[in-house]
């Protein structure tokens, strides 16, 4: 690889600097390691060691960026720019000194940067050359082992100011530099790693947690049906059958008394096909979600002199009807508290619920127009909140509560990924 001389462009002749000799070189590197002991983060340590090399290296702007895989992140001393201002990290490729963060150049020198092809190809995220007016530039790489962790780079807003001789300096810097930005790197990846498990941790507990309170819902939700039989079924038969026996004993019974068991039989048997109703949404069985979930609104509301209106657009195009029959009655559960919350907290004029296909996504909204929702704090109890949330996490779905865009109540919505498994009708 043959050194990158100066600028293409004709370099002006200018008196060469006074370079450092070695005993003081020496003086200021060894400073420089001292103003780096014990600076944790990567903007601390390259302002504290700024000054010192100003010393070694005169500079306006100095930056050391540093390599995440194919990312980098530049951390600046002296003006703050773009480099280090904007969202971070970013690609490798669209940096102008690719070339030596990629290994393709031992480093670079220029004495014209603003007009240098090398640091203007397509893409590049060179306008803080162009904002600083960094016209002399000089790059070299933080080597740790043989890898290249990224480089340092030193710019002056006057032109040809670096120059081959320059080269050695830099070097000795980034070589100082290097294995502690490296320690710093390793720390730094080392604590996100350590918050991702910790993270994931947290999120496996929250959903163990949720699905031990759901089985504890649907504990108590068997105690329930089991209450509901008890006091009316069962009652009501034992009623029927005591009416029975007296009649057997008085030797028969009239027409009269035969209606009325007979419609006391027929109370018996609806009370026993609500409770059998609530406990199990059947007709999603017998037909679909979509079904279920109209059937649900009209019962919920029609004729219960609430004057909630509602209404049910179904944009599905029938990719509702696709999935797993546990995975249809976990959505019709949530689409049920959602609009019970809204019938019973929000005071609406109208609930709407909407399935729609999104590219590989199905969604479900469920909106009402009512007074809107309290903040955490406020609400006093979150039983089927949480419920929803767990119901929706347990099947993959995405799912969140708030205030509708038009600030008009509520909006509940979920998304679920129509992925192999949940496509199928298994
Ligand atoms: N659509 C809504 N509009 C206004 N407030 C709501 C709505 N949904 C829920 N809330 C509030 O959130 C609280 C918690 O709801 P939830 O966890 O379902 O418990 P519950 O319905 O048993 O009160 C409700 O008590 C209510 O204050
Ligand atoms: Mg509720």
């Amino acid at each position: 690889m043959s050194p990158i001389v100066a600028s293409a462009h004709a370099p002006a002749p200018t008196p060469r600097r006074r370079r450092l000799g070695n005993e003081t070189l020496f003086r200021h590197l060894i400073r420089v390691s001292q103003a780096l002991a014990g600076r944790l983060e990567f903007q601390a340590a390259i302002q504290a060691v700024s000054d010192e090399l100003a010393a070694i290296l005169p500079h306006d702007h100095l930056d050391v960026c540093i390599l995440r895989q194919d990312l980098h992140i530049a951390y600046e001393a002296g003006a703050h720019t773009d480099w280090s201002l904007s969202a971070h990290p970013l690609p490798v490729e669209g940096s102008p000194i690719r070339a030596v963060l990629l290994g393709q150049e031992p480093y670079l020198i220029s004495g014209d940067a603003l007009a240098d092809p090398r640091f203007h190809f397509a893409g590049a995220f060179a306008h803080p050359i162009f904002n600083e007016n960094l016209q002399s530039r000089l790059h070299v790489p933080l080597l740790v082992r043989g890898e290249i962790i990224g480089a340092l780079s030193c710019s002056k807003r006057a032109r040809d100011f670096y120059d081959e001789g320059d080269i050695p300096f830099a070097r000795h810097v980034a070589d100082v530099l290097a294995p502690y930005f490296y320690a710093l790197r390793s720390a730094e990846e080392a604590s996100r790693l350590a918050i991702e498990e910790a993270e994931g941790r947290a999120r496996e507990d929250a959903l163990r947690e949720g699905a031990l309170r759901l089985t504890e819902e649907l504990e108590r939700e068997r105690q329930r049906i089991g209450m509901d039989l008890h006091d009316l079924t069962l009652a009501d038969l034992t009623r029927l059958h005591r009416r029975i026996a007296r009649l057997r004993e008085a030797g028969g019974a009239g027409p009269d008394v035969l209606e009325a068991v007979e419609a006391e039989l027929a109370r018996t048997i609806g009370g026993l096909r609500e409770i059998i109703d609530d406990a199990r949404p059947n007709i999603l069985q017998l037909f679909g979600l979509a079904e279920g979930i109209e059937d649900f609104l009209g019962r919920a509301l029609d004729g219960s002199g609430s004057g909630i209106g509602w209404a049910f657009h179904d944009l599905s195009a029938g990719a509702i009807d696709q999935l797993s029959e546990p995975l249809r009655v976990a959505l019709f559960r949530i689409v049920q508290e959602a609009v019970n919350n809204a019938a019973h907290h929000a005071e609406p004029s109208l609930i709407e619920v909407e399935l729609r296909r999104e590219g590989d996504a199905l969604s479900i909204d469920i909106r009402d127009d009512g007074i809107g929702f309290a903040s955490l704090a406020q609400r006093k109890r979150v039983g089927g909140l949480r419920n929803m949330q767990t119901r929706a996490r347990l099947v993959g779905a995405g799912f969140q509560i708030g205030r509708r865009a038009d600030r008009r109540g509520t909006l509940v919505s979920l998304q679920l990924p129509l992925t192999e498994g949940h496509g199928s009708a298994a």
